[in-house]
C-alpha cells in the first residue's frame, strides 16, 4: 500500500466498518513501515480487492485491519491473504499472531477460526460504537491468536 492507493482503500474501508480507519491512521502505518498490503487481482490490477495492515512486534505480529471490498467477499481472498500472511511471518522466524475482532462480528469470527486461530480471551469495552444516542457505548472484543511454533514431541 503506498499513499496513492488510499483514495480506493478508504472507500472500502468506510463502507466496511462501524467506526472505520481515517486517512491518518492508514499513513501512520506507511510512516511506520507496518507490512501495509493492498490486494489486486493479477489479471486486472487496477482494482483494489481489499487492504492488510500487520504490525510486526518481537516475536509477534498483530493484525490491525483485513477488508475485502463488498463485491469480492466469500471468494476465499482474506483466507489466501491470511496465510500469505502466516508464510511471511514463518520465514521472518514469528512465533505467532495476534489480533482483536469485534464480538458482534461473526464473519470475521469464522474466517480467524477457520485459518486456525483460537480465542485466548476478551477486552472489556475495546471498541467504540457509533450510536449517537448512547454515550461512551463500547463493545467488547475477542482476542485471538496463531501460533506458528512447531511441536516437537519427544519420545
Ligand atoms: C471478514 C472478511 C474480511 C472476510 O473476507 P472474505 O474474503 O469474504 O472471506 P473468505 O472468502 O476468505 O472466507 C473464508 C472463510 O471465512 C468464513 N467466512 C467469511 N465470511 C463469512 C460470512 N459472511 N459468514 C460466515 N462465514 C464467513 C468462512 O468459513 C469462509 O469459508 P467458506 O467461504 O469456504 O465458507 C470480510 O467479510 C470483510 O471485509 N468484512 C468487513 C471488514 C471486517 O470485518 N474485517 C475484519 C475486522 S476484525
Amino acid at each position: 500500500m503506498v499513499k496513492d492507493d488510499l483514495e480506493q482503500v478508504l472507500l472500502t474501508e468506510t463502507s466496511s466498518h462501524l467506526t472505520p480507519w481515517k486517512e491518518l491512521n492508514f499513513l501512520d502505518c506507511i510512516a511506520s513501515n507496518y507490512w501495509n498490503y493492498v490486494l489486486v487481482d493479477c489479471i486486472s490490477p487496477y482494482a483494489l480487492l481489499g487492504h492488510c495492515v500487520v504490525m510486526p512486534g518481537f516475536e509477534e505480529v498483530h493484525l490491525l485491519n483485513i477488508t475485502i471490498h463488498q463485491d469480492y467477499r466469500r471468494l476465499g481472498i482474506a483466507k489466501k491473504a491470511l496465510q500469505a500472511i502466516e508464510q511471511t511471518c514463518v520465514e521472518r522466524n514469528f512465533e505467532r499472531i495476534l489480533l482483536e475482532v469485534r464480538q458482534s462480528n461473526l464473519e470475521a469470527f469464522s474466517l480467524y477460526q477457520a485459518v486456525g486461530f483460537e480465542q485466548i480471551g476478551t477486552r472489556k469495552g475495546y471498541y467504540q460504537l457509533p450510536m449517537t444516542h448512547l454515550r461512551n457505548a463500547r463493545e467488547d472484543a475477542i482476542v485471538m491468536q496463531k501460533s506458528l511454533k512447531t511441536e516437537i514431541n519427544h519420545p
